[in-house]
């Protein structure tokens, strides 16, 4: 049917997935290193998530936050496992950019302050307030002025820290660009952003939607530094593939919030808080860190001398399962080639290729995976000859 719409068009109709795979109307497979965006961490269909929300379904699925129920509880005791020790508190959101404008809002509560420090090529998401602290101009312009007193410090160098100072509510950053194309933050520049807070009285708030819950092979990414966030922020991988973001935060925080500060009909919602469960259920019981961290090094061994092998690439960066090959040429062509020998990947900026693959990938689906990109990177080396 043709029919005006918003979404994009792939020109594959997706209608089942399993794991690593999804399949198209005519029974094709593909390998899904695009998984939503991200959000099928997990894979599809994981058998914790899935068990989960169907137990809830035959319970309630509709209910107000205002009201207690036993997931709720079941919830509370599996994100102990998980949660940096600091962050006692957490609401619960439908998407990452409501996460981002909560933390903003408090923020803002709770110093007085009205000024933001967010970084260049960063992405925090498209709601007004997450668009304001998202760098990439193409995504802003149409919508200016969004909120202002946003200063965007370049990321990675620690002399530009000095411009948070003591009119600065909060400082957002990604310990992993992943939207910009896959560029981790130095220890060293983490520490620096931290400690910097803590001079000026500034709020840390440390978006891990999408690096978050084991993508990078550690459980939170900012874990590899010294920085304790004061709002901490997930989604995508947490939810196992339900639409939720979770705010954590800090009991200095948590004090500062009132009754009717922040309200979501539908965050927290009992199907959300099972699929919470199932995900930290198998995240605790699949080895998620372990295969995620096996699964890095096999992309690294095969993707890494590819480099040296093609002129058209400028470089490539692995972070657990976040992987970026950055091309001299558009990045579009080579998704859609592949698209058509059954791999699904995702575009950052114009010329990178994103995977973010499942931690369920298994080492054949990363060695075709190359295989895959070989072929393709020799015919256009034909045709450029
Ligand atoms: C780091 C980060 N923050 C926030 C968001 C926004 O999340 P959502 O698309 O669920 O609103 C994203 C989405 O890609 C993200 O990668």
């Amino acid at each position: 049917m043709e029919y005006k719409s918003f979404f994009g068009n792939r020109e594959i109709t997706i209608v089942k997935g399993k794991d690593q795979y999804v399949w198209d109307t005519h029974g094709n497979k593909y390998i899904d290193m695009h998984t939503g965006n991200g959000a099928a961490f997990l894979g599809h269909k994981n058998e914790y998530v899935i068990k989960e929300i169907l137990q809830q379904i035959e319970n309630i699925q509709t209910l107000s936050t205002s009201f207690n129920t036993p997931i709720r509880e079941k919830m509370l005791e599996k994100l102990e496992g998980i949660r940096p020790k600091e962050m006692d508190y957490v609401s619960l959101l439908n998407s990452g950019s409501e996460a981002v404008d909560l933390a903003l809002k408090i923020s803002r509560k709770i110093t007085s302050r009205k000024k933001f420090i967010a970084f260049k090529n960063s992405f925090h998401g498209r709601t007004f307030g997450a668009l304001s602290v998202t760098w990439n101009p193409r995504y802003r312009k149409p919508f200016m002025p969004l909120i202002d007193n946003v200063e965007f410090l370049e990321f990675n160098n620690i002399e530009e820290l000095k411009r948070i100072d003591n009119e600065t509510a909060a400082v957002i950053i990604e310990p992993v660009q992943g939207e910009g194309g896959v560029y981790p933050a130095s220890i060293d520049f983490l520490n620096g952003v931290y400690e910097r807070c803590l001079q000026t009285n500034s709020l840390l708030i440390i978006d891990e939607i999408q690096c978050g819950f084991g993508r990078t092979g550690l459980t939170w990414t900012h874990e590899k530094s010294k920085a304790v966030a004061d709002i901490l922020l997930a989604g995508k991988g947490i939810g196992g593939g339900y639409p939720l973001s979770i705010v954590f935060y800090t009991e200095e925080i948590a004090k500062e919030i009132d009754d009717g500060d922040h309200g979501s009909t539908y965050g927290g919602n009992p199907l959300a808080m099972a699929s919470i469960v199932g995900a930290i259920e198998a995240f605790e019981k699949d080895n998620v860190l372990e295969k995620v961290n096996n699964n890095s090094k096999a992309f690294h061994s095969e993707l890494n001398n590819l480099i040296s092998e093609f002129n058209i690439i400028r470089d490539i960066r692995i972070l657990g399962l976040m992987i970026a090959i950055e091309l001299k040429i558009n990045a579009s062509q080579i998704i859609s080639e592949l698209q058509k020998e059954f791999i699904l990947a995702l575009k950052s900026g114009l010329n990178i290729i994103r995977f973010l693959p499942p931690y369920k990938i298994q080492e054949f689906d990363i060695k075709e995976t190359k295989e895959k990109i070989l072929e393709i990177l020799e015919k256009i080396n034909l045709s450029l000859k």
